[in-house]
């Protein structure tokens, strides 16, 4: 936990499913101390004790703290935000970006504040919107600012790989990219079992039959939750981000980032392939895509676009 000397500090803010879960598998790799934030009194620092006495049993050498305060989040090195509300029946898409956009645009403000040099890591949805919004706001180099999506999505097509093929999920990999959310795009070209790619030892059927699944996993759980959606896998994959910038690991995953150039897109935040390591999002990989994946990559960023007009107002101060 003492790297260099200093201690490593990570901050969540949002204490619900994936914020309190994120914590405690962040706790789990015992990367450094733990500030767990919320705006409900007493939810961040109930957690974090439930937590802590449970470290002994987890034999997890590493310290949780709750807060409502964001003094006790200063000099964070890395600010994974979940704070918001989860899509419940009967609210629109749009409805869900603008009451989100109001708590992100708050949270990244006190997060500029208090940690002026932190990394920070978005997960609240529409995840895209979000990241692009918190990039805006904070005014941080693109390196800085990424969205957790991409990492969820090849999990989830990994172990649906793994389900059809009767295989290990350890010797799967699988690459998701593009937007987080049903218009994601699966890259079959670059998933893989035991480094051979899928395209070449599955029908095409097959394989669009767990692109399918894979799309529809989120909503799948939704529906059977009825109050709240997933919060396993996407803690899991905040941790193994966090990780990886922590221990400086260079590691390639996919992850939302503000494109500049890349797929011939600008001024969005996407899914792609990237470097992460102590610095960010150390470097942009833009990967090779049929002329199918191009088009169907190209029209949900044209979607997307439409979606971020939606944050003018945000954006100006004028909500
Ligand atoms: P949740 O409802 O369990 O937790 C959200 C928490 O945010 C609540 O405790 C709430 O009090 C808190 N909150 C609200 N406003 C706040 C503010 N201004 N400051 C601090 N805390 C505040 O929801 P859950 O399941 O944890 O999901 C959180 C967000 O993450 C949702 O937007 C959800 O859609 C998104 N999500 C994104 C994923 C991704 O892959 N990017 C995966 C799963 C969830
Ligand atoms: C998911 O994909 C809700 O973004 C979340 O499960």
């Amino acid at each position: 936990m003492v790297r260099g000397g200093a201690e490593v500090k990570i901050s969540v803010i949002g204490s619900g499913n994936v914020g309190a879960t994120s914590a405690l598998f962040l706790a789990e790799k015992e990367l450094g101390e733990i500030v767990l934030v919320d705006i409900v009194k007493g939810l961040p620092q109930g957690k974090a004790l439930d937590m802590m006495q449970a470290a002994p049993l987890k034999r997890m050498d590493t310290n949780i703290i709750g807060s409502n305060d964001y003094g006790d989040t200063a000099n964070s090195d890395i600010v994974v935000v979940t704070a918001g509300l989860v899509r419940k029946p009967g609210m629109s898409r749009l409805d869900l970006l603008k009451e989100n956009a109001k708590i992100v645009r708050s949270v990244i403000r006190e997060v500029v504040k208090h940690s002026p040099e932190a990394k920070i890591l978005m997960v609240t949805n529409p995840l895209d919107v979000m990241t692009y919004l918190a990039l805006k706001v904070s005014d941080f180099q693109r390196e800085r600012v990424s969205g957790m999506g991409g990492v969820l999505d090849s999990a989830r097509f990994r172990y649906f790989l793994a389900k059809e093929l009767g295989v290990s999920v350890k010797n799967t990999s699988a690459l998701v990219i593009g937007v987080h959310g049903e218009a994601m795009l699966p890259l079959p070209g670059h998933s893989t079992v035991n480094g051979n790619p899928i395209t070449e030892m599955m029908s095409r059927e097959r394989i669009d039959k767990l692109i399918e699944q894979t799309r529809s996993a989120g909503a799948e759980i939704v529906s059977l939750l009825k109050t709240g959606s997933a919060y396993f896998t996407p803690a899991a994959s905040i941790a193994e981000m966090v990780e990886a910038v922590v221990n400086d690991k260079k590691a390639v995953m996919p992850c939302s980032v503000y494109l500049q150039g890349e797929y011939g897109l600008s001024d969005i935040c996407l899914g792609t392939a990237v470097k992460l390591g102590k610095k960010g999002v150390e470097e942009v990989i833009e990967l090779e895509l049929t002329s199918e994946e191009k088009d169907f990559l190209n029209k949900s960023a044209t979607q997307l676009k439409e979606n971020l007009k939606n944050l003018d107002s945000y954006l100006n101060d004028q909500v």
